[in-house]
């Protein structure tokens, strides 16, 4: 009997899948290389199933014989070991972003004379397709909430973004470039103050904010991380807590600075940090007062933000991870990414299992590739769409002024049609 390869998710089985493998059946025995949560996090999105799950279903399908586990998107690793006779896959893939996957399996192949065989793609189902009419359905609090550790868990790197406002949002949830996009959202008190026209010293308040955090959950599906600034007296900070949580909010980031808080990257600012006491009563607090182990209160260390070395910082990181911190952000204004690089070498070198989250606005240089070398669990571009839209709605209120009428801002514009579009989808 001839093997024949099947790489797949199964993620969301649908009539594709049995075709292609009744197509398969056509050549010999049939092995699936059912991709990891890992591998399938790697590419598209983490799914909705476990690895458990997905083989079970899987190997009880007519005309599988074996279901083997596949680490990476990449075949060549499965296929060197079992060289099959056949891979088969659907045609889809030639012209997809795994192109170049698909050329590897190409080459592979040619080492003992297989061959890659592509049915045609069925159409009108996918599981992408599946995915998106179950998005426009919505999401549940419980099932969002959940996101955040999973997409921790799986991904090499959680992207994040700042929104400020229903329409940020909905570029933060539907950009994409080349199959890659944002896996998650920051609700920042910096870009959700200045959205309003004020400074970003604790002066929006809570109820303010949490009208703004459901515009957000109101137009997407991807968790939510919640800039809680110093989260205020203990006692509010329990409320704090709760009312994210209720509302599917993954993380509330806390930071160690005494009411009111100043931006972090202000010029000139004078920032107080809290003791080491208080501020770990404040997260003891805020653990005791979740309801789900899902929900993650993560202490944010303003050390290097305050002239203080990384060794300050690390003593503090220690003293947060004790406290019951579910993540540590470390935070910085330099323009050299150097000093959250020591940080991070040497919080590996304790081992700490508590992820790490860093925003890199000043240090932008950084790639994310770097991040993951250092082991960052979390990337946060925290106030991008805020800046930019000020930018270029200044620009266009310069050029209604200067040419005395609309025509030339146009150029400017998203156009009204295609607007609509983005709004009502
Ligand atoms: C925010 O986005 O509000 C932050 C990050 O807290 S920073 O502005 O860099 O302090
Ligand atoms: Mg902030």
């Amino acid at each position: 009997m001839k093997k024949v390869y099947v790489g797949m998710a199964a993620d969301y089985l649908h009539v594709g899948h049995i075709n292609i493998i009744n197509e398969a059946a056509k050549y010999g025995e049939i092995i699936i290389g059912l991709l990891t949560d890992e591998a399938i996090a790697s590419y598209k999105r983490v799914p909705v199933t476990t690895y458990e799950q997905r083989k079970k279903v899987i190997e009880n399908i007519k005309g599988v014989a074996k279901v083997v586990p596949q680490y990476t998107l990449d075949y060549v690793e499965n296929l060197r070991q079992l060289k099959p006779e056949y891979v088969v896959h659907g045609d889809d893939w030639k012209d997809s972003s795994q192109r170049y996957t698909r050329q590897r399996v190409i080459e592979a192949l040619k080492e003992w004379g297989g061959e890659l065989i592509e049915p045609q793609y069925t159409k009108g189902i996918s599981s992408t397709l599946l995915i998106e009419t179950q998005k426009q359905v919505g999401v549940t609090p419980e099932h969002r909430r959940k996101m955040l550790r999973k997409l921790i868990n799986l991904k090499p790197i959680v992207r994040v973004i700042e929104a400020h406002s229903g329409l940020s949002a909905i570029v933060a949830e539907k950009t994409k470039v080349k199959g890659e996009e944002f896996d998650a959202i920051w609700e920042s008190s910096f870009t959700d103050s200045s959205s309003k026209g004020k400074p970003d010293i604790e002066l929006v308040d809570f109820t303010s904010r949490v009208r703004t955090i459901n515009e957000i959950l109101e137009v997407t599906t991807k968790p939510l991380i919640v800039d809680g600034d110093t989260g205020g007296p203990i006692d509010h900070f329990a409320y704090m807590v709760k009312t994210l949580e209720r509302l599917g909010v993954s993380a509330i980031i806390v930071e160690d600075k005494v009411f009111p808080k100043q931006n972090s990257l202000l010029e000139n600012a004078e920032h107080r940090q809290e003791t080491t006491e208080r501020f770990c009563q404040k997260i003891k607090v805020g653990k005791h007062a979740r309801v789900t182990r899902d929900f993650m209160i993560i202490a944010r260390i303003e050390s290097l933000i305050l002239g203080e070395s990384v060794e300050h910082a690390l003593m503090r990181a220690d003293a947060y991870i004790r406290a019951g911190a579910d993540g540590i952000m470390i935070h910085s204004k330099d323009r050299s990414p150097a000093e959250i690089l020591k940080f991070c070498a040497e919080y590996n070198k304790h081992g700490y299992t508590v992820p790490l989250v860093v925003v890199p606005t000043t240090y932008n240089t950084i790639l994310e590739q770097e991040l993951i070398d250092v082991n960052v669990s979390v990337v946060i571009y925290a106030n991008h769409l805020m800046r930019s839209s000020y930018k270029a709605m200044l620009e266009t209120a310069k050029m209604i002024l200067s040419t005395k009428r609309g025509l030339e801002a146009e150029s400017k514009c998203i156009g009204i049609q295609e607007f609509f579009k983005v709004i009502d989808t």
